[in-house]
């Protein structure tokens, strides 16, 4: 008996028969060799278990470093055109063993660079997508008609299926974190990606109050009014999104948290993936015994149900951070487990 499976392009193949399932079966690995020859696995012998009893720890707490970053990408941008790369982008591979793209189960992060007087043509996918803006003025994003400022502090987004282009016309780099869901979609498989059949979506709206972008004053004064975090993993926070109770991103929340200056945060632990980014501010975040310091443009890592918590050292400067997450994800499905401590 063989087991057939359907391949998306070369049709139904056969799965390789291991073993000889004549003759009878009178041991354990007579047996094992039989369910090998079925292409099936016995459940209690198993090469992997199935069911463990809390998450694994498949990815690891990691830190990228802006400082040194830069620079990199900043070669990158002499080597390197937007013309010749889709998009000039440094991803962050999760240190994990084998891993060679996602920085966590299901999100990517990455810096991106566009020079002064380029242009990242425009395309769409099925991966939801964020930007933080770090550095640069003058440059605009162009999501489904709309034309954007890019300013630093400002987080845009760009929904799964929107059309998105980027073009910087002023007179320095423009450098910013790119935060997306493709590692989820990569496990779920449904991919599209599609370049724009004329290269360039024509802007239609100059859309500075665009509900695609926080501004940064706007968050600061939210902020500044958000009443203290009850659950102590930060100072204050607030959700970044137009529709209260609603996610900003359908796989993708946003909490902009502000940190008090030397204070150490609640020690957190969720079912889901988290990667901060620094607004302002320096400290310390321990994210299961790995001590991770960072300053303003640095990520930090912290995967699926490792506790954590953030430890600010200066008493003079308090922090902003943006932590991006999968909580919709784990939520919608029922899956979504948190402790504070
Ligand atoms: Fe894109």
């Amino acid at each position: 008996m063989s087991a057939a499976i359907t391949g998306p392009t070369t049709g139904p193949i056969t799965a390789p028969v291991t073993g000889s399932t004549t003759g009878p079966i009178t041991d354990l690995d007579g047996l094992y060799r039989a369910f090998d020859a079925l292409g099936m696995e016995g459940g209690w012998h198993r090469r992997r278990p199935a069911l463990w009893a809390e998450p694994a720890q498949n990815f690891m707490p990691a830190r990228w470093r802006y400082r040194e970053v830069k620079p990199i990408l900043e070669a990158a941008g002499a080597l390197v055109s937007t013309e010749f790369a889709e998009r000039r982008n440094l991803t962050m591979t999760n240190p994990a063993p084998g891993n060679i793209y996602p920085t966590l189960r299901t999100l990517v992060a990455a810096y991106q660079l566009v020079k002064a007087g380029e242009t990242a043509r425009s395309h769409r996918h099925t991966p939801n997508a964020l930007r933080l803006i770090l550095d640069g003025t003058g440059a605009t994003t162009t999501v489904d008609g709309q034309r954007v400022p890019m300013r630093p502090g400002d987080v845009l987004l760009t929904p799964g299926g929107a059309w998105h282009s980027h073009a910087n016309e002023g007179a320095g780099d423009c450098l910013w974190l790119d935060f997306l869901d493709v590692p989820l979609v990569h496990l779920l498989e449904p991919m599209f990606f599609e370049p724009h059949p004329e290269k360039f979506e024509p802007a239609s709206i100059d859309a500075a109050d665009s509900p695609l972008a926080f501004r940064r004053e706007d968050t600061e004064a939210r902020l500044a009014a958000a009443a203290p975090d009850a659950t102590r993993m930060s100072e204050r926070q607030v959700e970044l999104t137009h529709v209260p109770g609603t996610p900003a991103l359908r796989t993708i929340a946003l909490h902009m948290q502000r940190l008090a200056p030397g204070v150490r945060t609640a020690t957190h632990r969720s079912t889901a993936n988290s990667l901060f980014a620094v607004l302002s501010g320096s400290g310390t975040t321990m994210v299961d015994g790995s001590a991770l310091d960072w300053q303003r443009g640095d990520v930090i890592a912290v995967p699926a149900w490792r506790p954590y918590h953030h430890d600010l050292h200066r008493i003079d400067e308090p922090a902003t951070v943006l932590r991006v997450s999968d909580e919709p994800v784990l939520r919608a499905l029922g899956f979504l487990r948190e402790r504070f401590e």
